[in-house]
Order: structure tokens, then C-alpha cells, then sequence
């Protein structure tokens, strides 16, 4: 039986209730995350707890229930009670502004939000990740604030389904000319042997994993730019790749059907992932 967390308890799935105006259900109005989990130990969890409250103050959403300590032990105990303590696994969180009759403004301000957690098993993608992926690239259709995390995923949502329609992995946006990031993960490029990516606004999510490869760019003495490519630039990229949570680092070889450079994951984009996959391992020690 798989248990998940709702409001201070823990219940099997299956029992777990929302109530039907729940402002996350009508309007979207919350924030999540995604955390990975290897060997029982949730990697860069201070990272993403400070996201999380960096969200909900973005949104107005009160932290109480949903303070770092308070969702970090939840998290070890669903990861525990679920049986994902050995292998690779993820867990879910939500903040909601809770339920309350329908109206666009804020409710009372005693309402009680709504936190939830999940735990899901999770196998990474091992073909994928080293021979490379295709991608597609679409114009920026989503709001100017997505440094939030919110649960308001559509312009994800359509863009992947758009790439999933292209046989592709991911769906690259661009605005104003530029790449910003992928449906639910960062963008890297490397241009004339300098690594390039978006720099952090409100118009990318702050991505943990990104955070990651900054860091272990550095680490590595990989010179690093955090200054846009543009879109009319990046079909001649020497190496494209994109990362998140889920993704780790993956190399797109293929953009909106012709190859990036020689078609093969390149030297540098290897090199993070490697470099990554290490980080993550020694988390997990
Ligand atoms: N997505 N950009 C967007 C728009 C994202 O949704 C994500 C993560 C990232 C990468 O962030 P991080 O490295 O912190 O996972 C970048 C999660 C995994 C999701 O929606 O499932």
C-alpha cells in the first residue's frame, strides 16, 4: 500500500481527499517540488526547501505546516514507509492556499493551506542519457514569473505533448529571440568551446540541477557565460544539453529535426554528467 501525506497525516493513496474547491484544483494557486532521492537521502534538500518558501512567498502563501524541517521529515518518512530507502526515487511536495468558496482574491487568512507528499520509484532513462535525445523548439507561451515553481504547468504541459507528438524529449522555449529553458528543465549550449546559459530572472525556474552544473563547471574549470543564445544561433551549437531533477544532464542531438553538430552527445556535455551522476552518488553516501 502506498502512503502519501495530506495535511499532517499520513494514508494510503487511495484515501487521501481534496476538497473540491481547493484553490490549487480551481485556480492552480500553489507551489511544488521535485526532489531526487538515492540510496534514502534527499539530494540538495536545502536547495530545495529554500526554493519552496522563495515560492510561496512569491505567491503570498503562508509556510506554516511547510517549513523546511517539517517537509524534510516528511519526505524521510515517505521515502521509508514506501520502501524506496535502497535504488533511486522521487518525492512530491504541494502547497495549496487551501479550500474555500470560490473566489479570485485571497481567502481569510486563517484558511488552512493544503500541503501534500508523494513518493514515486524512479529509473533513470540510461539509453537516453547516452546517446542523446531529440528536441523541439517553441515560442515562450508562459507567464513572466517563472522563477515560481507553480502547480500552473500548461505551457509545459502543451509543449510536451508537442515534443511527445515530434518524437522528441523535450520542447525548448524562446522569447524575444532567445532560448530560455526547456517545458520542465534548464538549457546549456556550448558556443566556441564556452558554456552558455540563460541567466536567472523571472523568466527561467532557478533549477537545482542548473545550480549543480554552474558549480560543477567551475569545479571542472569549464568556462562558463550566463548570458542567452539566441534562437537564430543555436541550430550551429557545438553541444546543446538540458537538466533537471529528472533528467540529470541529457544531450540533445537533434533539434527540430537536423542534428546538432555531429549528432553524438559532445565532450563537455559527457563531462557534466559524468560529473553530476558523481555528485549525486556521493549524496547518497
Ligand atoms: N521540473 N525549468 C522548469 C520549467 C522545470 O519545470 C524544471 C523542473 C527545471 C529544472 O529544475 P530542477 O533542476 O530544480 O529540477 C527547469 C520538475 C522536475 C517537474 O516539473 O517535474
Amino acid at each position: 500500500m502506498t502512503k502519501v501525506y495530506l495535511n499532517g497525516t499520513y494514508v494510503a493513496r487511495e484515501d487521501a481527499r481534496i476538497p473540491v474547491e481547493d484553490r490549487g484544483f480551481l485556480f492552480g494557486d500553489g507551489i511544488y517540488e521535485v526532489v531526487r532521492v538515492i540510496e534514502g537521502r534527499l539530494f540538495a534538500w536545502d536547495a530545495h526547501a529554500a526554493r519552496m518558501a522563495n515560492g510561496l512567498a512569491g505567491l503570498r502563501i503562508r509556510q506554516d505546516g511547510a517549513e523546511s524541517a517539517t517537509l524534510r521529515a516528511v519526505c524521510e518518512r515517505l521515502v521509508k514507509e514506501n520502501g524506496l530507502a535502497t535504488g533511486e526515487a522521487t518525492v512530491y511536495l504541494q502547497v495549496t492556499r487551501g479550500a474555500a468558496p470560490r473566489i479570485h482574491h485571497f481567502p481569510p487568512a486563517d484558511t488552512p493551506t493544503t500541503v501534500f507528499g508523494s513518493t514515486a520509484r524512479f529509473t533513470p532513462n540510461v539509453a537516453m542519457r547516452t546517446n542523446g535525445a531529440k528536441g523541439i523548439t517553441l515560442p515562450d507561451i508562459r507567464w513572466s514569473r517563472c522563477d515560481l515553481k507553480t502547480v500552473n504547468l500548461l505551457g509545459a504541459v502543451l509543449a510536451r505533448q508537442a515534443a511527445q507528438e515530434a518524437g522528441a524529449y523535450e520542447a525548448l522555449f524562446h522569447r524575444d529571440g532567445m532560448v530560455t529553458e526547456g517545458a520542465a528543465t534548464n538549457a546549456f549550449m556550448v558556443v566556441g568551446g564556452v558554456l552558455r546559459t540563460y541567466p536567472l530572472c523571472h523568466y527561467i525556474l532557478p533549477g537545482i540541477t542548473r545550480m549543480e552544473i554552474v558549480s560543477l563547471a567551475h569545479e571542472l574549470g569549464i568556462p562558463l557565460e550566463e548570458r542567452p543564445v539566441s534562437l537564430s544561433d543555436l541550430p550551429r551549437v557545438d553541444e546543446l544539453f538540458v537538466c533537471g531533477t529528472t533528467t540529470d544532464v541529457q544531450a540533445i542531438v537533434e533539434l527540430d529535426g537536423e542534428p546538432i553538430a555531429n549528432g553524438k552527445p559532445g565532450p563537455v556535455t559527457v563531462r557534466l554528467r559524468e560529473a553530476l551522476t558523481r555528485r549525486l552518488m556521493a549524496g547518497a553516501a
